[in-house]
Parts: structure tokens; sequence; C-alpha cells
């Protein structure tokens, strides 16, 4: 199978690619510069000969979509429909990647597939109307939402407080807000599995098993890097305003077995060490 991924240099799209790669699957991931999903041409010249299609492509920065919601849409919106529309006119199966931010974080039981959208931030807004388009274009294709990633090919909430751990005594981290810490390699392993198995177009969940709030999530990453966890203390959202607003409540249902986040947070520094 020949394989496109649109946003192929990001954190989820490099690992998704290393994956495709290590299984002897051809694939060619592209980053904005080579193919600019805003472009309708450029997505349809990169899609020649292609069998699957999974776009990676969007502005991730969540607190600058505040101010400029209207790029954020051209890549997040336009940009999904492009892939979308394209993918149609090939014949080619398409993967869009989606956000827990499609929700309004106000839940306080996990939300599944179908639970209705109510974004609350501006990067929520366009992410929601990627997922409206790509489903109005191509009804076959799969959009899987994930949440909390992290991986190796990018900036990240790990790297983040190991650096930090390095530098302060002790941290401050919200403990106000709950999600699924989610390693990019498991969301890779996740699309492929979905694929294999013939999932149905429509919604679906991609985010570890289990639970925790960001300060959780910093504890464990103290404890399996030997480090006290006592030196990670709680505090509120309240105590860090942020231009776009956070959810609450990011917890997923209906995810296809994907494995516990504290045992693929495991998985992930184990790699980075023995890369060290
Ligand atoms: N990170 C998270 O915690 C998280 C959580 C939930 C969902 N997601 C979703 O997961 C997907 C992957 O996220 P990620 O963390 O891997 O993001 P990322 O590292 O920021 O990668 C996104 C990529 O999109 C590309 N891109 C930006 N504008 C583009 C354009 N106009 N045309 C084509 N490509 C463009 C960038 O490519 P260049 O570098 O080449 O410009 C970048 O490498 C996204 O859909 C994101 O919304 C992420």
């Amino acid at each position: 199978m020949r394989w496109l991924i649109t946003g192929g240099r990001g954190m989820f799209g490099t690992d998704l690619a290393l994956l495709l790669q290590a299984r002897g699957e051809g694939v060619v991931a592209v980053g904005s510069s080579s193919c600019d999903v805003r472009s309708l041409d450029a997505v349809r010249a990169a899609m020649r000969d292609i069998d699957v299609v999974v776009n990676a492509a969007a502005w991730t920065a969540v607190d600058d979509a505040e101010a400029h919601e209207a790029e954020a849409f051209s890549i997040n919106a336009t940009g999904a429909r492009n892939v979308a529309a394209a993918a149609v006119e090939s014949g080619t199966r398409m993967v869009h990647i989606s956000t827990d931010y499609v929700f309004d974080g106000a839940a306080t039981t996990p939300y599944g597939p179908e639970h209705p959208q109510d974004p609350r931030s501006a990067y929520g807004r366009t992410k929601a109307a990627g997922e409206w388009a790509v489903r109005a274009a191509n009804p076959d294709a799969l959009i899987i939402r994930t949440a909390w990633l992290y991986g190796e090919h990018g900036p990240n909430f790990v790297k983040t407080m190991l650096r930090l751990a390095g530098e302060r005594e002790t941290l401050t981290v919200v403990d106000d807000q709950m999600g699924q810490p989610t390693w990019t390699r498991d969301l890779a392993d996740l699309v492929l599995r979905l694929l294999a198995d013939g999932a149905r177009g429509g919604y679906h969940h991609g985010t570890a098993s289990g639970q925790t709030t960001w300060c959780g999530f910093a504890q464990e990453i103290f404890r399996l890097a030997g480090l006290d966890p006592d030196r990670v203390l709680p505090c509120s959202t309240s105590e860090f305003p942020r231009p776009a607003p956070r959810p609450a409540y990011s917890v997923l249902a209906g995810n296809s077995a994907m494995r516990d986040w504290r045992t693929a947070l495991g998985g992930y520094l184990a790699v980075q060490s023995s890369q060290r």
C-alpha cells in the first residue's frame, strides 16, 4: 500500500511515517512547504497513486488560535475539507486526526464518539468545523479524536517536565483538568489497526486507557524518571490563566483498546533513555 501523510513532519506524523516504514509500507510524509493543505491543487497532486491518506496537518497552537482564528480555520477546516475532497476524487481511503477540544469539557463522564460537539475555544471551533467538512465531503473517512499527545518528534509536556526538573526544586502543575496522556506511537498503531480491522467511516476515539490530571501526569513522569514526585505540587487552572479556555474534563470513551497511559509513558521514557 502507498500512504500519504499530510502534516507528516509533525510530532504524530513523524511517528506514523516511521511505523509504516518499519512495516515495509510505501509512505510519503509531506510538510506544509511541499503540500500546503490550504491548496486543493497541491493536495490533489500529492495524492496521485496513494491508497490511504492520513491528515495530520493542523494549526495546533491552541492559545494563538484565539487571535488568529481565520488562519487556523483555513488549515483545520478548509485544509481538512481539501484532503477529504481530493481523497474522494482519487478513491483514496482517508483518516483525519481530530481532538477532544471539539467537546465542551464540562462533562463528568467520558465523551462517546457520538456526543455532540460544543467547542469552547477558537482551536476547538476550527477542529470541529474540520470534522464536519470531512464528514460532508467524505463519509467513508475515519475521524480519530485524540488528546494530550506526547512523542519524540515534537515539543511536549513530558520533555517540558523533565527539563524543568533540572532547573527547579519544585513545580506547580494544574490538578483540576482531567484527561488521557497518549503516546503518538500508540496512536499511530491504532490508525493501522482500525484500517486493518475495516473500521467504518465516522468518529473514533484514540486516547490511552485510564485518566489523570496534568499534575498526576507530571508526578508519574518524575516517578518513572527516578525523581521525587512530591516535587510536583498541585494548583488550579485559575492560577494559570491562558488565552484559550482549557477543557476541565477531556476523557474520551469508546477507545479501541489502547493500553493504559502509565504503561505507555514507561515505554516512551525507556525509548528516550536508550537513545541518550
Ligand atoms: N498535540 C496534541 O496534544 C494533540 C491533541 C489532540 C489532537 N491533536 C491533533 O493531532 C494532529 C497532529 O498533531 P501534532 O501534535 O503532531 O501537531 P504538530 O506537531 O504541530 O504537527 C502538525 C503539522 O501540521 C503541519 N501544517 C501546519 N500547517 C499546514 C498547512 N497549511 N499545510 C500542511 N501542513 C501544515 C505542520 O507542518 P510544517 O511543520 O511542515 O509546517 C506540522 O508539522 C493534529 O490534527 C492535532 O490537531 C493533537
